[in-house]
């Protein structure tokens, strides 16, 4: 059935304006005044704004890691995601060495299929770069729209991959039309720094923080650049978690190497000194970034609002405090890595971002969602509001009170790292393709209505690159 939204504000990345919206087949059909609502099914977003749907360019859902498995799945993982205003997510497919690419994608799909109630992609893990590899790269683009590959500098003899693999990766998809993205953290200085701790009797979860400085994300962040530069290819660091980090990116962009870079809500708001809280606490706090000091939130902030830093990933990759992170009593290295934050994202960065007047309204829009479409080849059927994209809307109350907690929180964990954040606004509904999943705050969705989505390869709406004075 058609419906029509009334008298909300939509919001874009460019524009904020009021009315109605036509939806039809799950596609936006018009945009006007006073619609009618004759045969179409009349919804009331008086006094709420319309976002595009959110898009989290970064979860790790049902993810093995740290000798466990992400608790949250596609299933507790997209319904919490649509709470919190997220309609499509882009997953990590991790792979193994030695083995067809296929069939790590195969297994993704198979967690996946029938379980998500929104729509989602995969990013596709490159841990080395072979004949094999290189052979497999154009079907893994063509058939199965998968334009984003992920190289691990840090995580050393699990993930990590060496800097020939990076270096290689970077010139096929600078080649093929991928973006790459990199986990920017020096492993192997990480990996000495661990061991010597260890060594001295360090064990507590603080550790994890004193062991992973920040200058080794930014050597890292900056190596990446470099190679990025070299290979005239395109770039996109995850989690940059430090003023270190931040500054290689600009400086970067400043020398014309397209480099991207995502912070998360986690390092916004937290600090390294939650890793001090008494009885193991802090184990809830560990995770790759570390949590940096205090001072390092004013330069992120000023990074999204100036554009240094364009998106906004949740990283999530949750565990349960019982049963989970204490793996790591004794030993803060075998914490698993990871927190829980596809649910509080978007909510985060309106109350903190938007409220507190760190961004503006239509950048929070840029941020939590369209310039994800563009940098990952959804846009423009995802991520803004217009006639003919599909009709991903949030209706937000910019006005609700609430605190965050586990109490209330929808992710399968027993525990929420912004317990107790008092934050304003909220979804009231979200639609996804022109279906309700979330309805005046309840779950409505189905198990698998969410469609797995191919992506067109990176820039591909952009001229190409006129000059290139180096091959490889
Ligand atoms: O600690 C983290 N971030 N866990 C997820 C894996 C990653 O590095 O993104
Ligand atoms: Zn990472
Ligand atoms: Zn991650
Ligand atoms: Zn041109």
């Amino acid at each position: 059935m058609k419906k029509v939204i009334k008298n909300g504000t939509i919001v874009t990345a460019a524009d904020t304006y009021t009315a109605d919206v036509l939806i039809e087949n799950g596609i936006i059909s018009l945009i006007g005044e006073n619609l009618s609502t004759q045969g179409a099914e009349a919804i009331d977003a008086e006094g709420c704004y319309l976002f595009p749907g959110g898009i989290d360019p970064h979860t790790h859902l049902e993810m093995p890691f740290g000798g466990t498995v992400t608790k949250d799945d596609f299933e507790t993982g997209t319904i919490a995601a649509a709470f919190g205003g997220t309609t499509t997510i882009i997953d990590f497919c991790l792979t193994n060495k030695g083995e067809p690419l296929k069939d790590a994608i195969k297994t993704w799909h198979a967690k996946s299929n029938d379980k998500a109630v929104i729509d989602y992609g995969f990013h596709l893990m490159i841990g080395e770069v072979n004949d094999a590899v290189l052979n497999e790269l154009p079907s893994v683009i063509d058939d199965e729209g998968i334009t984003s590959f992920k190289v691990f500098m840090a995580y050393k003899n699990v993930l990590q991959a060496d800097d020939e693999t990076l270096f290689r990766t970077l010139i096929a998809a600078k080649e093929l039309g991928a973006l790459v993205m990199v986990h920017a953290e020096n492993g192997d200085v990480i990996d000495y720094l661990t061991k010597k701790a260890l060594e001295q009797g360090n064990t507590d979860p603080i550790y994890h923080a004193l062991t992973r400085p920040p200058e080794m994300e930014g050597e890292a962040t900056g190596r990446a650049a470099a190679f990025t530069g070299l290979a005239n290819s395109q770039l996109y660091v995850v989690h940059v978690s430090c003023a270190e980090a931040a500054r290689k990116i600009a400086e970067a962009r400043d020398n014309g190497i397209d480099i991207w870079g995502e912070t998360c809500p986690q390092y916004l708001l937290l600090d390294q000194s939650y890793l001090e809280k008494p009885n193991f606490e802090g184990a809830k706090y560990v995770w790759s970034p570390p949590l940096r000091e205090k001072w390092n939130q004013d330069v992120l902030w000023n990074a999204l609002k100036t554009g240094q830093l364009q998106t906004l990933g949740s990283d999530q990759c949750s565990f349960d405090f019982n049963g989970q992170k204490d793996l790591g009593k004794g030993n803060f290295s075998k914490i698993p890595n990871g927190g829980p934050f596809i649910e509080d994202r978007v909510s985060v960065l309106f109350s903190e971002g938007v409220k507190k007047g760190r961004i503006s309204l239509n950048q929070f829009v840029d941020i939590t969602s369209t310039r994800v479409a563009k940098l990952f080849g959804l846009y423009p059927k995802k991520g803004t509001i217009a006639v003919g994209v599909d009709a991903d809307i949030v209706i937000f109350d910019p006005t609700v009170e609430r605190t965050i907690s586990a109490e209330t929180h929808h992710m399968s964990v027993d525990y929420n790292a912004f317990e107790g954040l008092k934050v304003t606004g909220e979804p009231v509904s979200v639609l996804s393709r022109g279906e309700f999943v979330i309805r005046d705050k309840k779950f409505v969705g189905k198990l698998g209505a969410g469609r797995y989505v191919k992506r067109a390869k990176y820039g591909a709406n952009k001229h190409a690159k006129e000059s290139e004075t180096l091959t490889f």
